[in-house]
């Protein structure tokens, strides 16, 4: 006969379930020890087959219920080793994390578009590949026009130009809208310059347009020493010196003292003390009247900026390449200036 405590013993000293499993086997398995004893039940006389046959089925499901609880119990018994290998230490300093962020570029652009979206201005952007029309000739540069040689254009095979300035932004927004306009436009531009310090030929700008009923010098410069002001503080000089557009009259050009050499004069500056950073003027009358927008009753100004030249400012960089080389030693400098 089966002896159930010698059997219990052998499952408990059972280690792993490899083990216990060829113990279930020979125990309870088709050809175990269960079974041969079930294969004689035949050879029993009737009275005693039976009570002998509980007897066994008694006997099975205590072996059963002994070798599954010492399943149970091996498993957990792992499962605890594992948790205690693999435990998290909470006081380990974390791995650490390279998160992305944005390009300094586009926080700067989104600083200068914050402040004009502040006074009212609604955000737009046009098409970096333009036509002559948008680009030269409705802003009062006809074909042969002196004035497109301010602008080294590179021209397309099919008769397109990347564009040289936002400006024509101020186009497309006049055909579909009636003044008041009050737009921002920032966006990507392409000249044929010779690189230097302050020159790239891939660059961005930021067009700011307004025209409504009234709109005089005055507002121009109002506006000009408002964003000079939000954006580099209180102090900052800043000073308006004549020039020539031939989309606006009068035109103008802003400039900040350099803040690298302090306006004694660097290559940033080109030995000036001062760094351009926009142009601007008063919309011509006559771009007005081409899309059909009466001078003699709107007026309105525009400027044109460079968020590379404003970065270089506000941050002291030297040279304007590095907004394009992605290296990522001058980008993680910028890490902490989260402000905006
Ligand atoms: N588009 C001009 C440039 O690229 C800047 C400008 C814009 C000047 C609007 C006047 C008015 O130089």
């Amino acid at each position: 006969m089966i002896d159930i405590d010698k059997i219990k013993k052998q499952v408990e000293q059972t280690s792993t379930l490899d083990e216990l499993e060829a113990l279930r086997i020979n125990l309870l398995g088709r050809q175990g020890v269960l079974n041969s004893y079930l294969k004689e039940l035949k050879n029993l006389p009737l009275g005693e087959r039976k009570k002998r046959g509980e007897e066994l089925n008694l006997l099975k499901e205590e072996l059963e219920s002994v070798v599954n609880k010492k399943i149970e119990a091996i498993t957990s018994s792992f499962l605890l080793e594992r948790l205690k290998k693999e435990s998290i230490d909470p006081y380990l300093p974390p791995f650490p994390i390279n998160i992305g962020r944005m390009h300094i570029i586009n926080r700067i652009i989104n600083k200068i578009v914050h402040i004009f979206e502040r006074l009212g201005y609604e955000t737009v952007e046009g098409p970096e590949v333009e036509t002559e029309y948008y680009n030269f000739e409705a802003l009062n540069m006809p074909a042969h026009h002196p004035a497109r040689d301010l602008w080294d254009t590179f021209y397309l095979n099919n008769g397109k130009l990347l564009r040289t300035h936002t400006s024509p932004v101020q186009i497309r927004t006049m055909e579909s809208n009636r003044p008041p306009i009050k737009i921002i436009a920032p966006g990507r531009c392409f000249r044929k310059d010779n690189p230097d310090a302050s020159h790239s030929p891939v660059f961005y700008q930021i067009e700011v347009l307004y025209i409504d009923k009234g709109v005089n010098f005055a507002h121009l410069k109002g506006t000009l020493e408002y964003f000079a002001r939000s954006m580099f503080g209180r102090d900052q000089e800043v000073k308006f010196v004549l020039s020539y557009f031939p989309f606006v009259e009068p035109g103008a050009e802003v400039a900040v003292k350099c803040v690298i050499c302090k306006g004694r004069g660097c290559i940033t500056c080109k030995q000036t003390g001062w760094l351009e950073i926009l142009g601007a003027g008063m919309v011509h009358p006559e771009v007005l009247e081409r899309q059909n927008i009466n001078s003699k009753i709107y007026s309105g100004f525009a400027f044109g900026m460079g968020p590379e030249r404003i970065g270089m400012l506000m941050y002291g960089i030297n040279h304007i390449r590095h907004f394009l080389d992605n290296d990522l030693r001058f980008l993680n400098q910028f890490k902490f200036h989260l402000e905006d």
